[in-house]
């Protein structure tokens, strides 16, 4: 699929088939995270990969707008590291969103379908995915086949209109 084509099929999707994820392009999608861009090439991020039926279940209990994440097929946790310092959180958070998004246009080129959740219960995701204190799990990309129609350019996105949005030369 060409870069266009990936980027206008990608669509939160929260419902899989039970159809694996071949293992060469969960480590595709997994490459496109550590590949992005970070500020001072920081690459803050830690990705923690989960295939197990029972892990994935007990880590959707993470936040209450995550449980629909236990049918993935695999779920990337994204780690970051704690921080008070609101300059070096903001940086990450961008980084991360980065990243995530390099990831999910990866997947949706391969027809793979993603959903992002975020993650509220830090002492549950942490007890599921077993990193380390100082750490935090900053969001879940959930990745499988989708169970209602495949990975497929939308026509009509539910987006604020073009001319809205864009503005030339000044606002
Ligand atoms: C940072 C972030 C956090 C999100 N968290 C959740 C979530 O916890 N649960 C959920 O069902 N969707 C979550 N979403 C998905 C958005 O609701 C979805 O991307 C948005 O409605 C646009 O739909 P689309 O992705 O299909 O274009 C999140 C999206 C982002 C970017």
């Amino acid at each position: 699929m060409d870069t266009w084509n990936a980027v206008t099929s990608r669509r939160q999707v929260r419902d899989f088939t039970d159809q694996p994820i071949p293992e060469e392009n969960l480590r595709q999608i997994l490459e496109a995270g550590r590949r992005a861009p970070s500020a001072r090439n920081s690459q803050p991020w830690d990705f923690v990969v989960v295939r197990d039926r029972d892990r994935l279940q007990r880590l959707s209990g993470v936040w209450p707008g995550a449980s629909w994440t236990a049918g993935a097929n695999a779920t990337i946790a994204c780690i970051l590291t704690d921080t008070d310092d609101e300059r070096s959180r903001l940086l990450q958070r961008f980084d991360l969103g980065q990243a995530a998004m390099q990831m999910m246009i990866t997947a949706s080129g391969l027809g793979v379908a993603s959903g992002q959740a975020a993650c509220a219960d830090q002492e549950l995701a942490a007890e599921v995915l077993g990193f380390p204190t100082g750490h935090h799990c900053a969001l879940l990309i959930a990745l499988g086949y989708p169970g209602d129609r495949p990975v497929r350019p939308i026509r009509m996105p539910s987006r604020r209109v073009f001319d809205d949005v864009v503005h030339y030369e000044k606002w």
